[in-house]
């Protein structure tokens, strides 16, 4: 029953969406009218600047990690600790709050990690900030570092329900970028900060 509560709590924050907020703060158009359509601190910096970004990504990150936290604190581990943080992600991405029209995922994932093994957020914070100094494509970061997730989970967060659970956002992110993955290949893909 208290893991059934938590998932659906988490799911209630994670459709926080907070890049339509933090524009609507700001007065600024609606981030899923503009740029990639995507609601997502990459597309904020594209069309508000870094203070917006800046706060996208902290709101975000927060929605994954929060809780997570709050399950462990009440001494969940496991399934039903993946779960609470499975329904996190899917808040972002289908947002009863806000039309089901979510993000894809990037930077509550890297939050819910975050909560659940620092030593593996930092490494795939590391993955990202590698591919993103390379190439200066965030979405090329953000798929890289979810396909590592399933690997480095491996030794950093050992156990089949994270790894499960790796392996499923790492799909739903992959799911979530297809149109990013085209451009790529298009050489099509707008470097970060690069104007829509
Ligand atoms: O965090 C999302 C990023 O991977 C892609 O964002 O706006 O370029 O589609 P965007």
């Amino acid at each position: 029953m208290q893991t059934a509560i938590l998932v659906v709590v988490a799911y209630l924050i994670g459709s926080i969406t907070t890049a339509v907020l933090v524009a609507r703060a700001l007065r600024l158009p609606d981030p899923r009218s503009l740029g990639s359509g995507n609601p997502g601190a990459t597309n904020v910096l594209r069309m508000a600047g870094k203070k917006a970004a800046a706060l996208t990504l902290l709101g975000d990150l927060l929605k994954g990690a929060i809780p997570v936290w709050l399950a462990r604190g009440l001494g969940l581990d496991g399934w039903d600790l993946a779960a609470v943080a499975l329904a996190a992600f899917l808040g972002h991405l289908f947002p009863v709050f806000f039309g089901f029209r979510g993000g894809k995922g990037v930077a509550t994932g890297l939050g819910v990690y975050l909560a659940l093994s620092v030593p593996l957020a930092l490494a795939l914070a590391a993955v990202w900030l590698t591919v993103a100094l390379l190439f200066r494509i965030s979405s090329l970061a953000a798929l890289s570092a979810a396909v590592s997730a399933p690997l480095l989970s491996h030794w950093l967060l050992p156990g089949a329900p994270y790894l499960t659970l790796a392996m499923v956002l790492a799909l739903l992110l992959l799911w979530r970028h297809q149109g990013n993955i085209q451009r790529i290949l298009a050489g099509t893909e707008k470097r970060i900060g690069e104007k829509a």
